[in-house]
This record gives structure tokens, C-alpha cells and sequence, in this order.
């Protein structure tokens, strides 16, 4: 279902036979991907949140980016928000996310967060100018469930 349309690509909810794209997608904007990016873990994902996850497509239907959104009943999180390198500084991941974060205040959220793996300008950025602020003094803090799932280090963007 198309949810946006902007001059020369839309933005759709992602389905299943999305992933293969979307995967390649993420590798291309150089996001770090991390063992749970698999397919498995991307549909458990999608279980909790069907209508949180946005892809954008070109006027010939090609994945040009995507956002992932999380919401535990509390806080709204971003994920893997990303745009291929052709499409970049068009307004691809704003448009992604002016409609994630009003799909976040629709469930109730006042807050929304993400992880911005340290020395990455563009996306801090990005953030930046719409108006989110690095939290200090929270440190993040992580433990892998099982063992290999998500190694130290790991940037749940
Ligand atoms: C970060 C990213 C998603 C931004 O996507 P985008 O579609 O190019 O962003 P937009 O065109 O919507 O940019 C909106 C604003 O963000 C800021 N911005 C975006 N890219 C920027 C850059 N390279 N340098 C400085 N500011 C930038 C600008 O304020 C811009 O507005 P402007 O173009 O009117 O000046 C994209 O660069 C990307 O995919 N990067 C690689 C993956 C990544 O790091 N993802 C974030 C993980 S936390």
C-alpha cells in the first residue's frame, strides 16, 4: 500500500517479499549489519510491529531506502533508517521518517530514539537537524540472549 508519495518515489509498508531488496538496499547505504539482520529476525520484527516498517521505492518500484521502527509501549526506536547512495540528499529519509514518527504519536509515543554509531557525521547529522539531541549521560548497555545473536559493539540502527 503506498502511504506517501513525493516527486519521483513513495513510501509503502514493507511485506515479506521486500526483505531480499531491502537487504541489498542496507548493504549499499553502508549501514553495519549485524547477525540479526537475517530474514528470521526480520520477520519476528515485523510480527510485533507489522505497520513500523517503511520502504521507499523509485518511480520504477526499486528499494531505494528504508526505516524500521520499534515500539515497546513506551519508548518509539529507529532502526537501519538508510538510503542508497543515488537517492541520498533528495529527502528520501525525511520523508521516511516525517510518516514513522507520526505513526509512532498515532500509538501514543512521546519519545523516539536511535543508536548513532560514533564518528558517523551524516547520520548524527541528519538526527540533528530534526531536532534530536545526544542523551548524556546514558551509557548503552547490552547482553547477547544467545550466544553469536548480537556481539559487542553491536549499533541496533
Ligand atoms: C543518514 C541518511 C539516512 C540520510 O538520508 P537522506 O535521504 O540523504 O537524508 P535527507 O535528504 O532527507 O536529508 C535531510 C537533512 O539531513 C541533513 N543531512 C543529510 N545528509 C547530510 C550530509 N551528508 N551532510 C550533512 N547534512 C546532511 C541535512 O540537514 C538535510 O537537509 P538538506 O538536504 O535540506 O540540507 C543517509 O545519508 C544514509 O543512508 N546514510 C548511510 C546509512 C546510515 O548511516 N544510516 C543511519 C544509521 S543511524
Amino acid at each position: 500500500m503506498t502511504v506517501t508519495s513525493q516527486p519521483g518515489f513513495t513510501i509503502v509498508d514493507f511485506v515479506p517479499d521486500d526483505f531480499d531488496a531491502v537487504f541489498h538496499a542496507w548493504q549499499e547505504s553502508g549501514l553495519w549489519m549485524r547477525p540479526s539482520d537475517g530474514r528470521e529476525h526480520v520477520l519476528l520484527k515485523l510480527e510485533r510491529d507489522p505497520d513500523l516498517f517503511l520502504v521507499a521505492r523509485d518511480a520504477a518500484g526499486a528499494v531505494i531506502g528504508s526505516a524500521m521502527g520499534g515500539w515497546d509501549g513506551r519508548r518509539a526506536y529507529v532502526y537501519h533508517l538508510g538510503v542508497v547512495p543515488a537517492w541520498q540528499r533528495r529527502g528520501v529519509a525525511t520523508a521516511l521518517m516525517d510518516e514513522l514518527e507520526e505513526r509512532f504519536r498515532a500509538r501514543g509515543a512521546v519519545k523516539c530514539k536511535c543508536q548513532i554509531l560514533g564518528g558517523n557525521d551524516v547520520s548524527t547529522a541528519f538526527f540533528a537537524a530534526r531536532g534530536y539531541e545526544l542523551e548524556t549521560p546514558c551509557m548503552p548497555y547490552g547482553k547477547e540472549l544467545v550466544p553469536g545473536g548480537a556481539p559487542r559493539d553491536d549499533c541496533p540502527c
